[in-house]
Order: structure tokens, then sequence, then C-alpha cells
């Protein structure tokens, strides 16, 4: 019997530390890669800045405002008709008897990705990075091959393409060495992963949208594979996948499949949109916070109308630092919170982040990587994002705003105005930065990422705060559920 059915290894925890040196390297590297290259491209589109561990960890990544319409490609005419993953799970190993000539059904999501479905008798070579879907007798269609790039965010380089083969004949089509049972799903790891922000919005979700269906009976194929990421995200990537991610790269096998998605799909910043889910599932946000709150077995699924709601300020270690932190926290406290402060840790165990935020009732951060635990937080919770000085809200918007109200939380914002931010005094009032950020807006990406993401701290007024305070409070209040 050729199915591959290993048991659950959890020897990964080791290449942890390895791989935050990895992480950090490879972020620097897509740093300059990336906001080089889309400084040029789309100059308002992306935001990147110089990554670091520990607490100065931050958001670098690539972002897109506006999403290309359809290329060539086409989309996937029915996102209900979808097989379930039923036929495949009882599948005798043998490939014997191909069902039919089986189909490819490519989509293109602009900015972010492209991904294949691809449906028959489905063939794959590692080495090769090819998937191959071999007819069960001659079509009537051409041969056609699509590149797909298995990182969800096509931009970005360093990651390398797989090709996808419609073959027209079984002609030098490859013998099959291992068969599997359950669909597979092919991406890639690197990118911008290593970045907390990115581990979520660019794999994660995606993942989660992509193999949830399949109730853990699926198969990860695994290309730039980084042991380290997988260990720090192991519980999710378990439940997902019962089975050990193939390290595609390496993998001298052909393995054989009745149905393998190619790329992850990106519907949007770190969230979902439940009409793209595939298979009709309609799967939200939410569902993901959910799954989370299962996996981590976080013990607080909804923010109970507590008489002294618990309110978290997310201290960051670098750029972006709250100055005036202990006036925050009595401002919080003022305002009827419980408040204390947290200062994630990049290297501490996802689990352990998990639970503490699970504990709280709201969480106050500025704009940065440390906002994606609001994932672990009960439903019902508030979120105050704290926006730097600069226009900045579109983008926080969509990184946070969007994705935390899709989780099933409320969101609220707060706009630092120049005289809170530490540039008026870096810069005095007629630099350009202070007096003007359209205008730096307009001169492209690389002055906003250096000024308003890199160079700024906050002094928030606690007065003009107590406001958002007020409003968090009301929403959390016993009377409100
Ligand atoms: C996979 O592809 C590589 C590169 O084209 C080739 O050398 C190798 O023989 C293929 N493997 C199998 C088992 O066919
Ligand atoms: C984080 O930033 C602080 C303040 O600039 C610095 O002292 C510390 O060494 C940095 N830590 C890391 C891991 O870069």
């Amino acid at each position: 019997m050729g199915s591959e059915v290993k048991p659950a290894k959890h020897g990964l925890r080791r290449h942890l530390n390895a791989g935050f040196v990895a992480g950090f390297l490879l972020v620097l590297l897509t740093y300059v890669i990336v906001s080089q290259q889309f400084a040029m491209e789309t100059p308002t589109a992306v935001t990147s800045r110089a990554p670091r561990i520990d607490e100065n960890e931050s958001v670098t990544k690539a972002r897109v405002e506006t999403e290309k319409t359809e290329q060539e490609w086409q989309r996937p005419k029915d996102t209900s008709g979808a097989v379930s993953a039923e036929g495949f799970s009882k599948r005798d190993s043998t490939n014997a008897k191909p069902i039919e000539n089986g189909k490819v059904v490519c989509s293109s999501n602009g900015f972010y990705s492209d991904t294949c479905d691809v449906d028959g008798d489905v063939r794959i070579n590692g080495t090769a990075l090819s998937v191959t879907l071999v007819p069960a007798s001659r079509r009537s269609e051409r041969r056609r091959e699509w590149k797909i790039q298995p990182y969800p965010r096509r931009t970005v380089s360093g990651i390398a393409e797989v090709t996808v083969t419609r073959q027209q004949d079984q002609a030098a089509a490859p013998a099959c060495t291992v068969t599997h049972g359950v669909p597979g799903v092919v991406f890639a790891l690197g990118g911008l992963t290593g970045n907390y922000w990115h581990d979520f919005s660019d794999v994660l979700v995606p993942l989660f949208v992509a193999s949830r269906r399949y109730g853990g009976e699926v198969q990860f194929l695994v290309s730039n594979i980084q042991p380290w990421w997988l260990g720090k995200y192991e519980a999710v990537v378990r439940r997902l996948s019962r089975y050990d991610a193939v390290d595609l790269d390496r993998d001298t096998e052909v393995r054989c499949f009745r149905r393998v998605t190619v790329g992850l799909r990106m519907h949007k910043e770190f969230s979902v949109k439940p009409e793209l889910a595939p298979g009709g599932q309609r799967l939200t946000m939410a569902d993901f916070a959910a799954f989370l709150r299962d996996t981590y077995a976080l013990p607080r699924a909804a923010a109970a109308g507590a008489k002294r709601p618990r309110l978290v300020v997310i201290r960051r270690g670098h750029y972006r630092k709250i100055v005036n932190m202990d006036e925050v926290v009595r401002a919080a406290e003022a305002a009827g919170f419980e408040a204390s402060v947290m200062s994630p840790r990049f290297d501490e165990a996802v689990e352990e982040v998990a639970r503490r935020v699970n504990a709280f009732d709201a969480m106050v951060g500025v704009h940065g990587a440390g906002l994606t635990n609001a994932v672990f937080l009960p439903a019902g919770a508030v979120v105050i994002q704290v926006v730097p000085y600069g226009r900045l809200e579109r983008m926080a918007r969509a990184d946070f705003g969007e994705p935390v109200a899709d989780m099933g939380l409320r969101y609220m914002e707060y706009s630092v105005a120049a005289d809170e931010s530490t540039l008026l005094e870096m810069l005095g009032p007629e630099h350009q930065v202070v007096k003007d950020p359209e205008a730096v807006h307009r001169s492209g990406w690389d002055k906003v990422a250096e000024y308003y993401l890199g160079k700024q701290d906050v002094r928030i007024n606690v007065a003009r705060f107590a406001a958002t305070l007020a409003a968090a409070f009301d929403h959390l209040r016993p009377s409100h559920s």
C-alpha cells in the first residue's frame, strides 16, 4: 500500500531558535527587495519596514489597495461546486481507474495570488515542482500550462513557481510512486513569514480557508519549507492536516492525488471573504478565530459583561512606542478598566500569548504586528488601534480595522495628531513630514515608511483619548450584552 499515513511528530521545536535567526534574516532581506520593488510599482499600496525580532518585531509587508481584475484566467465558475473530501478518503491506493479526464481551474486574484484547483488524475513531482493532470483518454482540449507562485503574494520574490500542466494524453506521464487517499494542498513558506502579522495574513488564514473543509484529511506539500515555522504554528497546522507536511523541493517521489489545490488564496489582508471560500462553506474570519480558540483550548469564547473589564495595552519595544504608557494605563483605569501592559515576544510560544490575550476584554495598541494577537480575544471584545500620525488610516483599517471587525470584535480607532507625535519635536512644525503628510504620500512609499512608520513614537493625549476609552467601556457594559 503506497499511502502515507504517518503519526504526528513533535520534533520541530528544536528548529525554533535557528528559525528566528533564519526568519529574521529572511524578513530583512525581503524588506529591502519588497520595498524597492513596490515603491516603484505601487507607490501608495505597500507598507514595509525594517523588521526586528522580539518586541521590536514589526509589520513588514506588502499591501495592495486595489485588486487588479481578472487577467486572462478564469475565475472558478461556481465556488460551491467543489467536491467534498469524502470521495477521496476511502479510495483504493491503486491508481488503475481514473474516473475521467479531470479539470484544472485556475484563478487570479490580482496582486495577491494565483491558484489552481486540479481534479482528476493528478501527479506531483516535487523536485521538478510540477503538478500534472493526466487524462484517462486523449482529450479534445489542447495541452496547457500555468505557472503558480505558491506564496499568496505574487510580488514577493524568492519563491519558486510551480508548473501546473494539463496533459492532452498519457504520454510521458510519470508513474505514481506514492498514492494519496486524501486531497493535497501545495503552498510555499518563506516570503514575508517570520513577521507575526504576515504569518497569519499570508499563510495561516489562507491555509485555513484552503483546508478546513477536509477536517484534517488533507496532505500539505510545502515548497521552501521552514521547519521552525511549522514548529511555531504546529498546533494549528496539525489541526488542519493530520499528516506530516511533505518537503516538496526535496521530495523524490511522484505523488498522486485525486484533487490538489496549488497555491494559497488571500482574499484580503488578514481576513476572509466568505463568498470566496471553496466548497461553498462561507467561512468567516470569526470562524478562524473560533478555530484558534479551540486549537489552543482558550477558555473564553465571548467577552462577558464584567463589571471591571480587563484591558491590555500592547507595548512595542522599538518605533511606534507609546512613550507615556503609564498615563495611558491610568486613563484606562480611570475609564473603569482593569488595565495592564503586555509585551509580546516573537520567541514566546503562540499558545502562551494566546492564553494571556484571551483573558482580556479590550486591547489597545499602536499599528503594528502586536495587534495580530487580537485574534485570540473573546468574541465581542474591543480593539482600539492607535493610528500613528501621517494619514495612515487607510492602511491601518485594511490591516487591522476590517480584520478585527470580521473576527466579531468591536473595532475602534484613535488617530494621533501632530502634537502627539514625536515627529513634531524631532523635525519641527515646518518640516514637510509634519506639515503636509499628503505631500509625503505623493512622494512615494519610502518616506512614508521611513518617517511615519519607522521614526515615530506617540505621546497619547489622554484627555482626548478618554472619549475612546469611555466608548470602549460602554460597549462592554453588561447591559449591552
Ligand atoms: C522529477 O523531475 C525531475 C526533474 O525534471 C526528473 O529529473 C525526475 O526524474 C522526476 N522524477 C520522477 C520520479 O519522475
Ligand atoms: C529593541 O529596541 C530597544 C530600544 O531601541 C533596544 O534596546 C533593544 O536592543 C531592541 N531589541 C532587539 C531584539 O532588537
